[in-house]
């Protein structure tokens, strides 16, 4: 393990800002992570847990230690007649994972194809699309409590999963590290191709009963042709999260923009596609300073080469005054800004 000095973050955020990391510190086993806790080192000391740097913006040098996560290895903890449980290292790469289970014929994640990112930051925001989210494959996670160096196990009630969030982004913030993580797959695949256009794009290829390679491939389409490639336009995915309103203000914003796009939730709530509501403020590829809007998905603020933070958070400022004014409604971040 070894620590180094005044490292550039560029490579290591995928809306590629260039800042500093006063220390930084790759790991490659849970224990050197448990090493690293039991030194000191971290004491009195702000830190980062860095995965995939895909879901993060950071504002300014970070003044402390940044701690990349890079265990890996998976494997198979038990089955039976419908499921498997595989156990994987915070750092795999989330699609390489996708990918093994496709291979193998492990269903439940097909819809999480492509999420850029690792294993161990899927939990803290619940990552999903098409559907699916990562609560409804998990079992559960081990992870080191950082003031004690304790291995401690969370199931699927301890993460407190909702919408791209769970207890380690609120009340234990900071206070653990994840090490792993248990998904409970299914040996018989239950297709979901009822989201977005999904179907349309499994008939474009005349594909009538897909299996999850097939659905898996439908999605990698949909989000190639709608998502920037983070290996050539810097951004995070999704800037912002979806809105969620109530019956109320749905109904008020329906009446005036007949057009707008929403899904209804339990409880007489609705959650507003918050692409919608920032195309039809005219953003959608807009360009500001180095930032802007992606062309294909307004929901993505993307870096159009050497954008600073400062502006990123002018593209969200700018976003989130015009959505307000035009519909009352708060766009909050998504994105991790540091
Ligand atoms: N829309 C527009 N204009 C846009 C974008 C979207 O009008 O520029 C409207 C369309 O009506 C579309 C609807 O919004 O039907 C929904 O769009 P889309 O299916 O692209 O999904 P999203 O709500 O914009 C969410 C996730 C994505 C995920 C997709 C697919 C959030 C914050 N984002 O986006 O996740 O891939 O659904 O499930 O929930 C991410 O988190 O980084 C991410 C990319």
């Amino acid at each position: 393990m070894h620590i180094q000095k005044n490292i550039s973050l560029k490579k290591y955020n995928t809306f590629r800002i260039d800042v500093r990391a006063k220390e930084f510190v790759e790991i490659n086993s849970d224990e050197e992570i448990q090493s690293l806790i039991l030194s000191g080192i971290l004491n009195n000391k702000k830190f980062f847990i860095l995965g995939g740097g895909s879901n993060v913006l950071f504002t300014e040098n970070f003044d402390g230690i940044v701690i990349k996560i890079n265990t890996k290895g998976k494997k198979k903890i038990k089955e039976d007649s419908e499921h498997i449980y595989l156990l994987v290292s915070a750092g795999e790469d989330w699609q390489n994972f996708v990918e093994y289970c496709l291979n193998n014929n492990y269903a439940g994640i097909e819809n999480l194809s492509l999420i850029p990112g690792t294993v161990g930051a899927a939990p803290v925001q619940n990552i999903g699309a098409y559907g699916v989210e990562l609560k409804d494959v998990f079992y559960e996670l081990q992870a080191i409590e950082i003031e004690s160096g304790k291995k401690v196990k969370f199931n699927k009630d301890d993460c407190e999963f909702s919408y791209r969030n769970s207890i380690f982004k609120n009340k234990l913030k900071n206070k653990y590290i994840i090490l792993s993580v248990i998904l409970k797959l299914n040996k018989h695949p239950k297709i979901k191709i009822e989201y977005g256009n999904i179907k349309q794009e499994l008939e474009k290829s005349g594909i009538k009963n897909p299996g999850i390679k097939e659905i898996s491939n439908a999605i990698c389409n949909i989000r190639r042709n709608k998502l920037p490639d983070v290996e050539k336009i810097g951004s995070a995915g999704s800037f912002f999260k979806n809105p969620v309103v109530d019956n109320k203000t749905y109904f008020r914003l329906k009446n005036k923009f007949p057009e707008i796009s929403a899904y209804k939730l339990p409880e007489s709530k609705y959650k507003l596609a918050a692409g919608w509501l920032i195309e039809e403020c005219g953003f959608k590829g807009k360009t500001i300073g180095n930032a802007g809007i992606y062309k294909d998905q307004a929901l993505v603020i993307v870096n159009h080469g050497n954008a600073n933070a400062k502006e990123i958070i002018n593209v969200m400022k700018k976003v989130q005054k015009v959505v307000y004014e035009k519909f009352g409604v708060k766009l909050l971040p998504e994105v991790n800004i540091v």
